[in-house]
Formats: structure tokens, sequence, C-alpha cells
């Protein structure tokens, strides 16, 4: 699915740099006559000394005639590189903008097989630094090759035009320079990501540590913890110190051939003046010249470096943005015309087997139909199958084998987006969105009016818990809704199912996590919301399903038992197991079940 060439990646990223081809013409100009400014004034005090000075010529005028170009010319340089610079850092920053939105769209559109192959920490890390670092290509590497190429091809042009032999002997020396510049930097580079990898390393153990804190507290780990942080602390150090060192002696290198470079040119140079054969004008633009040539030549060596990164996270970005979506939407000649408010509710699984990995099933040719209309208790121990089942119907994950199908239609037939506006999801952690308690509910869909949201509110039953936040229903709620307790969570949600009103409600697990009061608020909330919708809830307390029309209950990707709390109680089976179990161990809500146990 992943798709490998690393011709594809470059192209598809370099892509977004079309739209701002003006940009770059503009950039490329810019460079040039910022370049050309900068690099006429040696030959300008060349001019002076040669015309003027060398014979002497005493003339004022002339001389601050050549300060004022001097000085213009200074200003023509800063100006252009000025706009120049904001160019590039403006269509950088645009295209790798662009880009990030992509790959968040794209992200989200993913199926969940996807989000299981990933962290989503590293999905933090392609969005983010991948992206940023895609950036520098645009502004650094760019730059750096139009401007620094451009400036060594015009100080090459510029020493011929002065010398042809002095030309010819500097640039004798550049291949000197060019060879070691590359190996330094090579080597550079390997002390860099180390540096680069050990931090990491001692992030991820922060990281780690800080989401066990109460482990390690609990367990007295606290000591043995910190002589590994001491470790992975003294590693990142020394690879630090390495490459700070390295660079150092590769900075003070390339100074020293340099000035190598230089004194060769003065001492040829020099006997050619004393000879006569060469003006000290030339010999002084000259060794201006060689001075400015390292200066491009340690910049593109550098930019390699950042290049090669780049390519990293060019194919790092490309191998999500090319990976299609597992489960695909319906193509329009089969789309399903139904729509979510004719639905009546019917829900079949029809043969259906599934595995998350391909050599691993869970589900075992499932068949159940369940009636418009019916509310469902499903039960079983934790990795029966529950959620699965759940997940199949939402299509979080398509079906290996056979199919699941609302209203008899194959839901591989419906649009995504209909079929979840056809069934709300609850899980026992409501995803809620950093905004108003309003849009929340509302999910951010601004025809849906306050008064609306208001009396969903109220039908749930949340309406004075949200009437006690400082600010109402306008009360912001911080990321995940960090605020509010997990019942006030899970009210919220069931408002929203009551604005959204689809027509097949499932709670998975939604109230495990409640103390009793909250859990009753809940169950009321439910028991309204219930009302005319085919309605699944998968429980941990028996006493959440013991009211249902029937009861499933599941064990090992099987559906074991069904029938209403009567019936199975009567059966004597797995059901009746698990409710004495449950009655003995206290973890059922007395609440429901006294008056219940017939
Ligand atoms: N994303 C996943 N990737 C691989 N295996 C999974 C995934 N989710 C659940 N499983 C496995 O599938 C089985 C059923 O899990 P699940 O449906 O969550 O059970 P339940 O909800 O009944 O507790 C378990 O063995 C579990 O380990
Ligand atoms: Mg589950």
């Amino acid at each position: 699915m992943e798709s490998k060439p690393n011709k594809s990646a470059f192209r598809a990223i370099l892509s977004y740099g079309r739209p701002h081809r003006l940009a770059f013409v503009g950039i490329f100009f810019c460079s040039l006559l910022g370049i050309a400014a900068e690099l006429s004034q040696p030959y300008l005090i060349k001019i002076v000394i040669d015309d003027h000075l060398a014979i002497g010529n005493t003339e004022i005028r002339f001389l601050m005639q050549v300060a004022l170009i001097y000085l213009a010319l200074s200003i023509i340089s800063f100006i252009f590189t000025y706009i120049q610079n904001n160019l590039l850092q403006y269509t950088g920053q645009s295209i790798v903008a662009s880009l990030r939105k992509d790959l968040f769209k794209h992200i989200t559109k993913m199926s969940m097989s996807f989000f299981d192959r990933r962290h989503s920490g590293s999905l933090v890390t392609n969005v983010s630094s991948d992206t940023e670092t895609i950036s520098q290509f645009f502004t650094q590497v760019l730059l750096s090759l139009i401007r620094d190429g451009m400036m060594l091809v015009m100080i090459i042009f510029f020493m011929f035009q002065l010398d042809v032999t002095m030309a010819a002997y500097s640039l004798a020396v550049l291949p000197v320079i060019a060879i070691v510049a590359v190996l330094f930097r090579s080597y550079l580079r390997e002390t860099y990501s180390q540096a680069r990898t050990r931090l990491s390393r001692l992030v991820a153990f922060i990281a780690e540590n800080l989401s066990g804190m109460f482990l390690i507290q609990a367990f007295h780990q606290e000591k043995e913890q910190l002589k590994q942080f001491g470790e992975q602390n003294g590693n990142y150090y020394s690879a630090n110190i390495r490459q700070v060192r390295s660079n150092v002696i590769f900075n003070r290198t390339f100074d020293i051939l340099g000035n190598i470079a230089l004194v060769l040119m003065v001492w040829l140079g020099g006997q050619a003046v004393l000879g006569k054969a060469l003006e000290v004008g030339v010999l002084y633009a000259f060794i201006s010249y060689i001075r400015q040539f390292f200066g491009p030549i340690n910049q593109i060596t550098m930019q390699w470096n950042t290049f090669q990164s780049t390519t990293v996270s060019m194919e790092r970005i490309w191998s999500i943005l090319s990976t299609q979506p597992g489960v695909p939407d319906p193509s329009d000649n089969d789309k399903s015309s139904l729509r979510p408010e004719q639905v009546e509710g019917k829900i079949t699984f029809n043969h259906v087997s599934f595995g998350y990995l391909a050599d691993q099933p869970i589900i075992h040719n499932l068949n159940l139909t369940i009636q418009p209309g019916e509310m469902i208790g499903v039960v079983g121990t934790t990795g029966a199958g529950k959620s699965t089942v759940i997940s199949l119907l939402n299509r979080f994950y398509d079906v290996t084998q056979g199919s699941v199908k609302i209203d008899n239609i194959d839901i591989r037939l419906l649009p995504q987006k209909t079929l979840h506006q056809i069934v709300g999801l609850i899980q026992q952690e409501p995803f809620l969105f950093s905004g108003s308690i309003i849009d929340n509910v509302r999910m951010f869909r601004e025809e849906i009016s306050r008064e609306e949201v208001m009396s969903a509110c109220r039908f749930v039953g949340a309406d004075s818990m949200i009437s006690r936040l400082s600010g109402g229903y306008d009360t912001h709620l911080s990321e995940r809704g960090s605020g509010l307790s997990a019942g006030e969570r899970q009210l919220i949600s069931f408002a929203r199912i009551v604005v959204f009103k689809p027509r097949i409600l499932i709670l998975d697990e939604a109230t495990a996590n409640l103390d009793s009061h909250t859990e009753q608020l809940v169950q009321s909330a439910l028991d309204s919301v219930s009302v005319g919708r085919t309605t699944i809830v998968i429980a941990h307390r028996l006493s959440t399903v013991m009211h249902a029309d029937r009861i499933l209950v599941m064990r090992d990707g099987f559906i074991v038992e069904s029938g209403t709390h009567h019936e199975l109680m009567k059966r004597g089976g797995c059901y009746k197991e698990l409710y004495d179990h449950a009655l003995e161990s206290g973890t059922d809500t007395k609440e429901h079940s006294h008056n219940d146990v017939g």
C-alpha cells in the first residue's frame, strides 16, 4: 500500500511549490540583484586604486562620487536581500501550511486499522516536525542553491574579468576546499544525528516516566529511574560535546584553508605586482573575492545535510499521503441513496468474520438480526469481542467475510458520512473538543440553535449540572473536557445524541467509570433517549442491561446465549454464572438489582 519511489515523493512535495512560481522568479531576481550589488563593491575599489590613487589622480570630487556609489550599492544589496528573504519565508511558510493541512485532512480520513499500525506520537512528528523540515528545504536549501550558487558563479566571472592567470590559480584551490568541506560535513552529520538520537531517547524516557509516575512512586522505583536517567543524560551530554568540538574544528579548518589560499594569492599576486604584471587594485579585488568565496561553499555543504534530512521527511510524509483509506467510500454508481431520516433501524450481521490481523480471527461467522427499535444488551468478559462487533457496525474496519446491513443495505454501500449520521456511538470516554459546551453538543454546527441544544441538555438531565458551571452553557471546555467529571462528559455526549437523532444508538461501556449517582443520571438519560431507537448497550454491570428486550452473552467472539434476563436466568448458563459472580463480589449496583431479581 505504501509506495517506495523516492522520486514521486520528491515530485509530489515539489508540486506544492508550483502555485508560487511567480514568487520564486521574484526571489531569483532579487538574489541576482542583491549579489551583483554586493560583488561590484570590490570592483569599484579596484577602479579607485588603479585608475586614480596609483597614478596620483587626487580629484576629490571623483572619490566622493565613488563613495556615494559604494553606499548606494550597499543599500541596493540590503533592499533586495531583504525583499528576497521575506518573499522566501512567506512562500516557504505558505507551502508548508498547505502541506500540513492536506496531511491532517488525509489522516482524518484514514480507517482505524491505519491508527493501529502507527503511533499517534509519530503522526504528531509527521505533522509538526517533518513539515517543518520541508519548510527548511524551501526556505534554506533552495535559497542556498539559488543564492550561493549564483554567488560562486559571479565571483568566478568577476575574477576572470580581472585577470585570467590569477583566476586560474584561485580555481586550483577550489577542489581542495570542496573535498575537505564535504568530508568534514559527513562526519559532522554523524555526530549531529547521534546527538539527536540520544536526545529523543532521553525525551522518550522522560515521557514514559511521567505517564507512569504513580507506579514509580508506588513501587519506590525513584532511585532506579534516577540512575537510568543519569546514564541517558550523560550519553546525551557527551554526544553534544563531541558535536560542538567537531563543529569548532571544522570551522577553524575552514578558516585556515581560507587564509592559506589568501596567503598564496598575496604571494603570487604580490610578485606579479612587483614585476608590474598586475595592478595593485586587481590584487586587492582578488583578495576580497577569495574571502567571499568561502561563505557560499560553507553554506552549500551545510545545506546538503538539511537536504538529506528533507528527503527522509518527504518520504515519510509521502508514505502517509499515498496511503489509501482502508475503508473506502462507495463509488457513485454503487452508492445507496438511503437517507438517515428514512432509516427504520434494522441491523443484520450476516455470516460475519473478522480479525484485526489476517491470521488471528476474532469474530467467527456471526449471525444476528436486531429489529427496529429493539433494545439489546450485550455482556461478556473483557476481550470477548463486544467492542469489535460495534466497530464493524460503525465500519471502523471492514469485515473479512459476510456483511453487515442496516435496513437490508450493506453498510459498505453507504457513504461513511451517512453511516455515522445513522449510528450514534457513545464510548466509555466521550471525546470532547476544546470549545464551549454549546459547541460540543452541536459539534460546531452553527445551524443548530442554542435553544435546541439547551432543550436537549434538559432532556437528558444535564441542565442542572451545566448551570452550576461558572460560564453556564458557554463554559469553555479545555482539552478533552478536563474540567468535567466522567459522568458530566457522558451527559454531554447524550445531549449530542438528542440533537443529532441517530436512528441507531450504541453505548459501549458508557457507564463503566461512573459513580452510582451519576450512573443513575446517565441511566435515566438513556431511558429517555433510547425510546423509538434501535439501541445496543454493552455493559460491565449487568444491572444496566437487565431491562433490555434481549440480552446477548459473548465469549471468545461468539454469541453463546441470548434471551431476556428471566429466560437467561432460568437457563442457568453463562449469564447466570456472570450474574451470581457479580452479586458475590458486589460489583453490581444494588439500586437496580434488588427489585428485579426474581
Ligand atoms: N485494535 C486492535 N488490534 C488488534 N487486536 C485488537 C484490537 N482491538 C481489540 N483487539 C483484540 O480483539 C479481541 C476483542 O477485543 P474487544 O472487542 O475490544 O473486546 P471487548 O470489547 O469485549 O472487551 C481482544 O483479544 C483484543 O485483544
Ligand atoms: Mg470493549
